[in-house]
C-alpha cells in the first residue's frame, strides 16, 4: 500500500493536504518518501492522522527529509528538560513530572510567542525547513493551529507592492517576537538573541514559487526607519493571514502534522491554561541562510 494524498478543502487545491494509507512505525519505502516529499512540494502542510508513535519512530520519520535541527535554547532553568529526547522541542505546557505548568511560569510565558504568526526559526541565521509535531496529548477545546500560505500571500500582493518589497532584507529576533507580548529579557539572553537578516521574499528550489517570509520575530527592515517597516511587516502579516489564505487544523490525539516554514506561517490558537497538553515538534534545517537563496 502507498500513501495516498489529496487536498482538505477542495476549495484550496494547493494547500493543506491528507495523507491516509501510511503507518509511521513502519519504515518509510523509498516510493512513500517520494511522494510525501512531492506532496510537501505541492501542500506545505500535511496531516498525518492517527499515529501512534514513539519519540524515536518521530525522530526517524524526520531525518528521512534532512538534517535534524538542534531542540532551541530555553531561558533560565529549564523546568521541562528531560521530560523527552533533547533532540525533540517540548511545545507541552508540562513540567519534567508531567505537571501543568503555573500559569506565571516563565518558561510557559516565552512559549506564548507561538500565538503569534511566525515561521520557525526565522530567528536562526539558518532557519528552520520542515516542522513535524506530533499530538500526544491535547486540551478538551482550543489550541488549533492555523496555517497561512505565504505562496498565495505573494501572488496576491498587486504588483507595486510587490516591486516595493521584493529585494528587502528582514532582522529577525525572538527579541521582537517575545517583546512583542511585554515578555521581558536578561541581559544574557539579550546577548543570545542578537537579530540574523533574512529575506522578505524568498523563491522555492523545487517549485520555483515565490512566497513573503514573514515571521513575529521579523522586527526590522534593513535600511529602513523602524516605524515605516514596522507598519510594513504589519501589513504584510495582515494579507497574508486573510481567512481564505488559511488552513485551521483542529488537533486529534495521534496527528502528526508537517509543514514547511519555508512557505507557510503558523499560530497556535489559545486553550484553558490547566489543561494538559503534550504536543512534541522535530524539526530539519533549511540548506542555506535565505541571503544566499535567489528571490
Ligand atoms: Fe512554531
Amino acid at each position: 500500500m502507498t500513501v495516498s494524498i489529496a487536498p482538505i478543502d477542495p476549495a484550496r487545491p494547493d494547500f493543506a493536504a491528507l495523507a491516509s494509507d501510511i503507518d509511521l512505525r513502519q519504515p518509510l519505502s523509498a516510493e512513500d518518501r517520494a511522494r510525501i516529499e512531492a506532496g510537501m512540494d505541492r501542500f506545505a502542510v500535511m496531516v498525518f492522522r492517527g499515529q501512534d508513535i514513539t519519540n524515536e519512530q518521530q525522530l526517524a520519520f524526520t531525518r528521512q527529509f534532512g538534517e535534524l535541527e538542534p531542540a532551541y535554547f530555553v531561558p533560565g532553568d529549564n523546568v521541562q528538560a528531560g521530560r523527552i529526547p533533547g533532540e525533540i522541542n517540548d511545545v507541552s505546557n508540562l513540567d519534567r513530572d508531567n505537571k501543568v505548568l503555573p500559569r506565571d511560569d516563565r518558561q510557559r510565558l516565552f512559549q506564548l510567542g507561538n500565538l503569534l504568526w511566525h515561521s520557525d526559526s526565522s530567528y536562526k541565521a539558518v532557519p528552520a525547513k520542515y516542522s513535524m509535531l506530533l499530538a500526544r496529548a491535547i486540551p478538551d477545546r482550543g489550541g488549533d493551529t492555523e496555517f497561512a500560505d505565504m505562496r498565495a500571500a505573494w501572488d496576491t500582493l498587486d504588483p507595486e507592492t510587490q516591486a516595493l518589497v521584493r529585494d528587502l532584507v528582514c532582522e529577525h529576533s525572538r527579541l521582537y517576537s517575545r517583546g512583542a507580548l511585554g515578555f521581558t529579557f536578561t541581559a544574557e539572553e539579550e546577548r543570545k538573541f542578537a537579530p540574523v537578516r533574512q529575506r522578505l521574499v524568498r523563491r522555492h528550489p523545487v517549485t520555483g514559487r515565490l512566497s513573503l517570509y514573514l515571521s513575529s520575530h521579523g522586527g526590522a527592515i534593513v535600511g529602513w526607519p523602524l516605524p515605516e517597516a514596522r507598519a510594513l511587516l504589519r501589513e504584510l502579516t495582515e494579507h497574508a493571514t486573510q481567512r481564505e489564505r488559511v488552513y485551521a487544523h483542529k488537533w486529534r490525539r495521534f496527528d502528526l502534522v508537517v509543514w514547511d516554514n519555508r512557505v507557510t506561517m503558523h499560530r497556535g490558537k489559545r486553550y484553558p491554561a490547566d489543561q494538559p497538553r503534550d504536543i512534541r515538534r522535530t524539526t530539519t534545517t533549511d540548506a542555506a541562510p535565505t541571503l544566499q537563496q535567489a528571490a
